[in-house]
């Protein structure tokens, strides 16, 4: 346990597990009071909250689709009343689909933007509207994609929805500057049930790993991110992109 976060309210979207789950960690190791959303699985979510507890650290579980705007309001209500003002927000929760374009559907469209989009929009709303105009210079983090600039064969809607969102980060930041800083995180490959090697083929796999480091990244290593961009050290730090991707894009 550190104590950079100490007194600090922060909430992780979809951290039941995979790159939330490693964020959810980060921020209470680093001494926050964590908020741990999920909306699937009860079982992998108290899995989460019995790790940061046995390591010191102070989190709870609260459940909403943050495809819901009514979820999502009555999260926030909920983490006012019973811990007080949310200094960082990481908009974690995502879907993705890979489909050849012209195969794709309304209903993959509304799949894939229900959360990614509307999630984020819904959450960042709530945030946002708690965070202006305050002088402690609280923190909202998208978790974008590499594929939000890259787009990529049979991920059109997945790319575009990234893209979206990263594209909220900087009206946002604009927006609610010099109060609230806000920034991407846009991760390269990771290793999760997202992104599983052992269930892709050798080909996804190969145009996964063609970045200068030729590896997958770990969720501990966006995490890093996360507790950085959360952190004492980075309050010039807004309306950017920080890039986990071993090399493969360099804006
Ligand atoms: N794994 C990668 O290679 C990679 C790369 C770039 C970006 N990302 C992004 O990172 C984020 C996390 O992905 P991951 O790889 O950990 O995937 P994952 O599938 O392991 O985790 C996604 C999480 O989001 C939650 N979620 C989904 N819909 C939700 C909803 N409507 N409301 C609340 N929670 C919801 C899931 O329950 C799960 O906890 C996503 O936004 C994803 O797009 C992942």
């Amino acid at each position: 346990m550190t104590q950079e976060l100490n007194g600090k309210i922060a909430l992780v979207t979809g951290s039941c597990r995979g790159i939330g789950r490693a964020c959810g960690k980060a921020l209470a190791i680093a001494g926050a009071q964590v908020v741990l959303n999920w909306n699937e699985s009860e079982d992998d979510i108290n899995n989460v909250v019995t790790e940061i507890r046995s390591l010191g650290g102070k989190c709870m579980p609260v459940r909403a689709d943050v495809s819901n705007e009514i979820d999502v309001r009555q999260m926030f209500n909920y983490i006012d009343e019973v811990w007080g003002a949310i200094d960082i927000v990481v908009n974690n929760a995502g879907v993705a689909l890979s489909k050849p374009f012209l195969d794709s559907t309304e209903e993959d469209f509304q799949y894939i933007f229900d959360t990614n989009v509307r999630g984020a929009f819904f959450v960042g709303k709530e945030a946002l509207r708690r965070m202006q105009g305050r002088s402690d210079l609280p923190r909202l983090i998208n978790i974008g994609s590499e594929l939000g600039y890259l787009g990529r064969p049979n991920n059109a809607l997945y790319a575009a929805s990234k893209a979206a969102m990263m594209n909220l980060t900087k009206s946002w930041a604009t927006e609610f500057a010099p109060y609230v800083l806000v920034n991407t995180i846009a991760p390269g490959p990771i290793s999760t049930r997202m992104l599983d090697p052992k269930r892709m083929s050798e080909e996804s796999l190969e145009l996964e790993l063609n970045n200068p480091m030729g590896r997958l990244g770990t969720v501990d290593e966006v995490a890093g991110c996360v507790r950085f961009l959360s952190g004492p050290e980075a309050t010039f730090i807004t309306g950017q992109t920080l890039g986990p991707n071993g090399g493969a894009v360099m804006p």
